[in-house]
C-alpha cells in the first residue's frame, strides 16, 4: 500500500492530490467521494483505495479489479460550468487519464465513447463520473477513474474485453508513478475547464477515438439505436445518422456493427 507521503512526494501539482485519503479496502471511493464532497471537502481532494467491496461501473454496472495492483481513485472537482456542459466533463476525465497513460507507457491510447479508454481494442480504464446540483448549478462532480495497471488475468466473461498494462507490456508498472501523471495530466487540462472550455478536450478526444464514420448499435432506455456515427453534440452526446433520422446517444455502450 502507497503511503500518502509516497503519492504526495514528486506530486507537481496545486489541486488535483493536494489532499489524499488513501484506504486498504473500502467499499467505493467515489461513494466517499461524494459523503466527502457533502460535507464541503475541496476540490482536488483524492479518495485511493488498493480494494473496493462494492466498486461501481457505468449503467448500475460492479467494477471489480484485484487488490493491490490498480488505481481505483476518484477525485473531487467544482467547477463553475453551465449546466449544458457538464456532460463534457467525462471527456476531460477520460483525455487526461489517456494522456497520462501515454506518458507512463510511451504509446497511444484509444478513448471509446463516452469514456473508456482502450489499449490495442481492450478497454484498460474505466470512469464514473458523478454530480451534485444545489438549486440547478453544479455543487461538485466526482471523477472515479479505474486503470487496471498490474491485474494480472479477468475473469472468463471480462478477459475478452478488458486488459491491463502488465498484460499488454509484459511488465510491471509503477502506480504511483501513473497515479502521479495523471493527477498532472488531469490539472493542466482542467485550466481549461474550470472555465467553460472544452476546446482542448474535445479535439484531444476526437484525435483518440475511431467511432466516427462507422455503423454502431447501441441500446439506450431499453432501445436498440442502429446507425452510423457523425460527431459529439455540443453536451457530449453521439450523434447517430439512423434510417429515422439523426439521434443523439447520451448513456449506453456503443458496439461496431458491419457496414450495411
Ligand atoms: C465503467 O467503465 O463502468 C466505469 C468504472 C469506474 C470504476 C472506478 S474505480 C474508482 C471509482 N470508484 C468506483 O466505485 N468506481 C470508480
Amino acid at each position: 500500500m502507497y503511503s500518502k507521503e509516497e503519492l504526495h512526494n514528486g506530486l507537481n501539482t496545486f489541486i488535483f492530490g493536494k489532499k489524499i485519503f488513501t484506504y486498504d479496502s473500502i467499499d467505493s471511493t467515489n461513494t466517499c467521494a461524494k459523503t466527502l464532497a457533502s460535507a464541503g471537502a475541496e476540490e482536488g481532494t483524492v479518495i485511493i483505495a488498493e480494494y473496493q467491496t462494492a466498486g461501481r461501473g457505468r449503467l448500475g454496472r460492479t467494477w471489480q479489479a484485484e487488490s493491490g495492483n490498480n488505481i481505483l481513485l476518484s477525485v473531487i472537482i467544482r467547477p463553475k460550468l453551465e449546466i449544458n456542459k457538464i456532460g463534457l466533463l467525462p471527456f476531460f476525465a477520460a483525455v487526461g487519464t489517456a494522456q497520462a497513460l501515454e506518458t507512463a507507457a510511451g504509446v497511444r491510447f484509444e478513448c471509446k465513447w463516452p469514456n473508456d479508454i482502450l489499449l490495442n481494442g481492450k478497454k484498460c480504464c474505466g470512469i464514473l463520473l458523478e454530480s451534485s446540483f444545489q438549486h440547478n448549478v453544479l455543487d461538485y462532480a466526482v471523477i472515479g477513474i479505474g486503470v487496471n495497471v498490474n491485474q494480472k488475468s479477468f475473469d472468463e466473461d471480462l478477459k475478452e474485453r478488458a486488459t491491463s498494462l502488465r498484460q499488454e507490456f509484459g511488465r510491471e508498472f509503477d502506480r504511483r508513478e501513473v497515479f502521479q501523471h495523471i493527477m498532472k495530466s488531469l490539472e493542466l487540462l482542467y485550466s481549461e475547464v474550470k472555465n467553460g472550455n472544452f476546446m482542448t478536450t474535445l479535439n484531444e478526444w476526437k484525435s483518440r477515438t475511431t467511432i466516427f464514420g462507422k455503423q454502431v448499435a447501441i441500446n439506450q432506455a431499453g432501445e436498440r439505436l442502429r446507425g452510423r456515427a457523425i460527431a459529439l453534440s455540443a453536451d457530449g452526446g453521439l450523434v447517430i445518422e439512423t434510417p429515422d433520422g439523426r439521434k443523439i446517444c447520451y448513456a449506453g455502450d456503443v458496439v461496431f456493427t458491419k457496414e450495411s
